[in-house]
């Protein structure tokens, strides 16, 4: 098992500390004991479909009512709420109109530069309708896919929601990723329109996300793109293509404030978002339009205990995961407060959350160990200095936790009075599997605690039996449940084997497995340790070692390529490539720069090796198969523990410790 990870067994085993709920946190909480916690999960348990079902009456806006909770005769297929008729822009808008939600602040945007906007529900209602008639204006009707290319704009809540009101499922591409990457998602999907903006701000610099578009669309190679709708955000001057590009402004403000939401089947698909595997391009997840729904909402407002005045932040981008279900979905079902910061903290804007904090007066707090960790490193002088009083609850997501960034968080951000949840998941997911419920369960410092009311997951061997309390094993899932994925977007067969085949249970019975492995305590709490696959997580961001393999090789220097994780205090995991360059190709400074470069080019940013190891070969079984265990190891400097007889040469081994 890949045990590069920041959780290192030896923090996490020494970890005892127990954190209980305050009474006074507990007794305002709408699940306030454990005793609380452990009923429902029974009640989950003991009648799943009473469970989901009440859940779904009871929390969603039906148009029609469903007939059947879940239809699991056809696994790994599942059908929630099948019948039933939903649309969840109504529930995230519509539905608040009646109600003193309605001028209530829905959406409270920090922009890069200084500036802000705020949408009340009613506001937000308008923009969204008028976003929905400019698509359709523009030909986009149900079933057809629209990509948003965009940065942290209010635009890009507004595409999403506009989107799904008219039932067109929308595909988020994160804006760091590169041309080609944007390319790849394009024409996987079968985008049939792209919501982008002139330019995005990142740290001190503009993206030029209008010119990328051009770049992945250049020579006919996405033919099912019509159209491209682009936001002003920068005013830099960008190329328009006459009968193909429409500035956003131009086509939707003369809109009129009114779109009927389309009545959606629960299983029509609300969206696909790209996400790494370990083998090949990135799979495109599908989530449907009620499960996925019911599960965002229920999950945000379980997990962060949501109530009338909450400021509810969480600093993930929209282009993943995090962003769809708890910065626009959840939150608005809820008819919660929700901000949306375009900035990033940088050496130049070190207090920037904390000024964000400060400003907005924000309650919850929801980011990634990955930031806690950089501003554990910086100090607490510079939170010292902001006024966090506001705060009663925070969060984490993405990666596992170290006790001592746990620690920090607790006392210097949270002033030693906020629970934390750490919340396990995955885009898989649509939403929080595990985690604290924060009135309710006693925290331990590193541990994401107990599954959710309804999740049945477990740690197995890889015959899919549990294995003994703190022996590790693998994350699985045994019931399914509302939010789960329905598929990878055309590939059926990668969604069975990726993650329902990979585990071979004795009895045959369908098992979700995560990819991350796992150990549950004597207590029953989940320690999560990492991926076992050849995923890596950097900065809470997840990349498959394969991508980054064949953007290496496609560089015509490089003949062979093999990427590893290497823990890092601040990252989690930093990247290391190992290449062998075609013969005539000299190892050096140059080829090191020219290849990170392509790397960022064909991917993005995010992807980028921090270091790459040339060598004359790599590790490799009689068969071919490279040893990556070996590679992982020299990368981190350990010790190469286990059985090398297997390596074709031996001498390899050598060269590369030299
Ligand atoms: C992978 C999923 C879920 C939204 C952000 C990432 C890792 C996520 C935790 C956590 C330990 C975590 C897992 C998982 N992960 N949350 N609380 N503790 N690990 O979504 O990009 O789909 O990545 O992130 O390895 O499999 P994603």
């Amino acid at each position: 098992m890949n045990s590069d990870n920041s959780n290192s067994i030896e923090s996490v085993l020494q970890e005892q500390r127990v954190f209980s709920p305050s009474d006074d946190f507990a007794s305002k909480s709408r699940i306030s004991s454990f005793s609380r916690y452990l009923e429902m999960s029974e009640m989950a348990k003991s009648d799943p479909n009473k469970f989901w079902g009440d859940a779904a009456r009871e929390e969603l806006h039906w148009f029609k009512c469903f007939e059947k909770v879940l239809d699991w005769s056809n696994p790994p297929f599942a059908k929630w709420f099948d019948g039933g008729k939903t649309n969840i822009s109504f529930n995230c808008l519509d539905r608040h109109l009646s109600s003193s939600i309605a001028d209530k602040v829905a959406l409270i945007w920090e922009g890069e530069p200084g500036d802000q906007k705020k949408y009340t529900y009613k506001q937000l209602h308008k923009e969204v309708c008028k976003a929905a008639n400019a698509l359709k204006s523009i030909g986009i009707g149900k079933g057809d896919l629209v990509a948003l290319y965009m940065p942290m704009v209010p635009e890009a809540a507004i595409a999403m929601l506009a989107c799904a009101r008219i039932g067109a499922p929308h595909s988020v591409v994160f804006g760091g990723f590169s041309s080609e990457a944007l390319r790849d998602r394009l024409i996987n999907g079968e985008a049939k329109a792209i919501i982008t903006a002139d330019g995005g701000f990142r740290k001190d610099k503009v993206i030029p996300l209008k010119d990328a578009v051009d770049c992945a669309l250049e020579g006919d190679s996405c033919p099912n793109v019509e159209s491209v709708l682009v936001v002003q955000r920068t005013k830099k001057t960008i190329a328009m293509d006459k009968g193909r590009d429409y500035w956003w402004h131009e086509i939707v403000d003369s809109q009129s404030e009114e779109c009927l939401s389309e009545e959606m089947d629960s299983e029509d698909c609300l969206f696909v978002l790209y996400t790494s595997g370990s083998t090949g391009k990135p799979k495109g997840v599908v989530h449907t339009t009620a499960g996925y729904n019911l599960w965002s909402h229920l999950t945000f407002k379980w997990i962060f205990d949501i109530r009338e005045n909450d400021v509810y932040w969480c600093t993930a981008d929209v282009g993943w995961i995090t962003g769809h279900s708890y910065i626009v979905y959840g939150p608005l079902s809820n008819g919660a407060t929700t901000v949306m910061y375009e900035g990033v903290p940088r050496p130049s804007k070190p207090g920037a959350f904390w000024d964000v904090i400060q400003k907005h007066k924000i309650s919850i707090f929801y980011t990634a160990p990955t930031a806690i960790r950089a501003f554990m490193k910086t100090g607490k002088e510079i939170p010292d200095q902001y006024d966090l009083s506001s705060l009663r609850l925070l969060g984490t997501v993405g990666e596992p936790i170290n006790p001592e960034a746990w620690i920090w968080y607790r006392d210097v951000i949270g002033g030693g009075k906020c629970p934390i949840v750490d919340t396990w998941w995955q885009t898989e997911t649509g939403g929080v599997m595990i985690s604290p419920l924060p009135g309710a369960t006693p925290t331990k410092p590193g541990s994401a605690t107990f599954p959710l009311p309804g999740i049945e997951a477990d740690v197995v061997n890889s015959d899919g039996e549990s294995v003994p309390d703190n022996e590790g094993g693998y994350l699985v899932v045994k019931r399914p449940w509302p939010g789960m994925m329905r598929n990878v977007y055309g590939d059926e067969k990668r969604f069975r084997e990726s993650y329902w085949e990979y585990l071979k249970p004795t009895d045959n019975k369908y098992i979700y497995f995560a990819g991350d492995g796992a150990r549950r305590d004597e207590e029953g709490y989940f320690w999560v340790m990492g991926r076992v696959d050849d995923v890596i997580n950097v900065s809470g961001h997840r990349l498959g070692t394969m991508e980054i393999e064949s953007a290496l090789v496609s560089h015509e220097s490089v003949s062979e390529a093999a990427v590893v994780g290497r823990p890092d205090d601040l990252k989690g995991e930093s990247i290391v490539a190992f290449v062998t360059l075609k013969t005539g190709a000299e190892a050096n400074k140059n080829i090191d720069a020219q290849l990170k470069k392509h790397v960022v080019n064909e991917i993005g940013p995010i992807a980028k090796p921090d270091e790459i190891k040339f060598t004359d070969a790599l590790p490799k079984t009689r068969s071919g198969k490279i040893m990556r265990r070996i590679l992982r190891a020299l990368a981190s400097g350990d010790e190469i523990s286990g059985d090398t007889s297997t390596l074709e040469d031996r001498s390899v081994l050598d060269k590369l410790r030299n």
